[in-house]
């Protein structure tokens, strides 16, 4: 890039990201370290030319202006990250392909399995917890929520279609079983199929905030690869929010990288990232 060009890309001075750290936080239960300094800047940069502004002082006064504006949105969708692939960390789905069998067995004629993907991202989680649980329980009997904060990982999350590239942890079984082939202008793209869509329920939800009332109870919570993001005080409230709609010896799956050391909780572990609910 010319050095002209280069002095005009606006610097996040140190004030400015700290205000923007804790700005954050308060938002989203994430805690920007220092060192994803320069990722927030490159991150916001098209924001700042798409508003033209030369200091992150008067972008900080968008936000502060407009407080339920849609660049609080932006910025969620831009500071967050959203990685994410289908059937990732295969052991919790060998795990859950041993429950739906049992499932199946025993509780057939009781009420539906409900599953959340909390924190589901692009929803590669929740349709590859749809696929498994097709395969095992006919679709009167389970249900998937998946929820996410970031509205541009739920736009793509509702819509369904990958790219092909990026479907590639998919296993061959499930992709010809239950995706649809993009033709003309979705050449390269696969869609889910119906049948797995209309099981997923897809909705808006900050984890740190109050949950709708009628939430309910879910069997199976995965809240996996978000609370790395957090500080021990955000997973505290998030873990005390969610148990209470995690029913009684229901399952709580965390990705292989997180725990619950520091936090104090009713549940038990029961394989490494897998807790059951011990109380009711
Ligand atoms: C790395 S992705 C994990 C996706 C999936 N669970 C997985 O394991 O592949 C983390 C997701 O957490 C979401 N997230 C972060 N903070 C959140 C919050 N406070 N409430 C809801 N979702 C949040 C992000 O938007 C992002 O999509």
């Amino acid at each position: 890039m010319p050095a002209a060009e280069q002095a005009r890309i606006p610097r996040l001075k140190t004030r400015e990201f700290r205000y923007l750290q804790h700005y954050f936080y308060q938002l989203t239960g994430i805690y920007l370290p220092d060192s994803k300094r320069e990722l927030v800047e490159g991150r916001l940069a098209r924001r700042m030319r798409f508003y033209r502004l030369h200091q992150y002082t008067d972008y900080i006064e968008i936000l502060q202006q407009h407080p339920q504006g849609v660049e609080v949105q932006e910025l969620i969708n831009r500071l967050t990250t959203n990685e994410t692939y289908f059937f990732r960390e295969p052991a919790h789905f060998d795990w859950l392909k041993n429950y739906l069998q049992t499932y199946q067995k025993t509780q057939q004629a009781r009420s539906k399995l409900r599953i959340w993907s909390a924190a589901c991202s692009t929803g590669e989680e929740a349709y590859s917890l749809a696929m498994l649980c097709s395969e095992h329980l006919r679709p009167e009997l389970w249900q998937i929520t998946a929820t996410d904060i970031s509205e541009d990982a739920l736009q793509q999350a509702k819509s369904a279609v990958y790219e092909q590239a990026r479907i590639r942890k998919l296993p061959a079984y499930y992709m010809h079983k239950y995706c649809l082939k993009g033709v003309r202008s979705q050449a390269g793209n696969l869609r889910v199929a119906p049948e797995i869509r209309r099981q997923v329920d897809i909705q808006y939800l900050n984890l740190m905030s109050s949950y709708p009332v009628h939430w309910g109870n879910f069997q199976i919570i995965f809240l996996r690869n978000v609370m790395i993001y957090f500080d021990l005080e955000s997973k505290r409230q998030v873990i005390e929010k969610l148990i209470r709609h995690l029913a009684p010896q229901g399952y709580l799956i965390l990705g292989h990288s997180e725990s619950l050391q520091g936090i104090v909780h009713p549940l038990k572990a029961v394989r490494p990232s897998i807790y059951q609910k011990c109380v009711a």
